[in-house]
């Protein structure tokens, strides 16, 4: 079987304003040619301008969440069908931000997954543990857990990513060995067979955790990296081109 197109996604966060739809622009126009899909994930006040601006490019827009439920009495919160209207084709959801500071449950990502799935948006769900989870020996139960537990079977079929984001190298400057990427990323891969069967191998599994333009291309070319999950780096565009060119 031959390996999942690679995805290369930048995550915004809490960042950026109408003035940083330029460096979208600015990552489309030098693209070039990539083996890559590539996508950024803005606030959700920023999709629709992202849409815009990049339509006709091949870089895909993404929201960061969205509620489980698809409409309703939810003061403050975005469903799915309403970013898919904004313009985006792809969701983060499960990031370890979301569980830690809005406690999501495993159950509460997959429901998120599967409204995603509704509204024909294409999920990244993310996985990672704690420094404490990695140094009490858990890495590989803590991960494939979260895995099973936030991967619904409505799956089935359906094009998804999973992102392996060790808690402990989002914004630090930190990353694991290679070998400790390549241990997780296999378990994840066992993980998507077992629940998927051969459709499982056909899943990007996605790193994320302070990839920047300078590693980038060791850890993209690891076994079972499929693409990388960026934050801080995919604020400039330079420093995403950066990463995107090390595939
Ligand atoms: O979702 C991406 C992220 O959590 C990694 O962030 O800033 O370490 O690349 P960063």
């Amino acid at each position: 079987m031959t390996a999942p197109q690679p995805l290369i996604a930048g995550n915004w966060k809490m960042n950026g304003l109408s003035a940083s739809v330029a460096e979208a622009k600015a990552v489309a126009a030098g693209l070039g040619q990539t083996p890559a899909r590539v996508a950024i994930c803005p606030p959700s006040i920023l999709i629709h301008r992202l849409a815009d601006a990049l339509k006709g490019t091949p870089v895909l827009v993404g929201g960061q969440d969205h509620h489980w439920d698809d409409a309703g009495a939810f003061t403050g919160d975005i469903s799915a069908e309403m970013l898919a209207d904004a313009g985006a084709k792809l969701a983060i959801l499960g990031h370890s931000e979301r569980r830690a500071g809005y406690r999501e449950t495993d159950e509460v990502v997959a429901q998120k997954v599967s409204a995603a799935l509704r509204a024909g948006l294409e999920p990244i769900v993310c996985v990672g543990e704690t420094l404490e989870q990695r140094q009490a020996g858990d890495t590989l139960a803590v991960v494939t857990g979260q895995t099973r537990g936030s991967l619904p079977a409505d799956l089935r079929g359906k094009a998804f990513a999973v992102a392996y984001e060790p808690v402990w190298a989002i914004g630090t400057g930190l990353t694991p060995t290679l070998e400790q990427i390549e241990e997780v990323h296999k378990a994840i891969r066992a993980t998507l067979v077992e629940q998927f069967a051969e459709e499982g191998r056909k899943v990007p599994i996605l790193y994320g955790g302070s990839v920047k333009p300078g590693n980038a291309a060791e850890i993209l070319h690891a076994a079972e990296v499929g693409g990388a999950l960026v934050g801080g780096a995919s604020l400039k565009a330079e420093d995403f081109l950066g990463i995107i060119r090390a595939l």
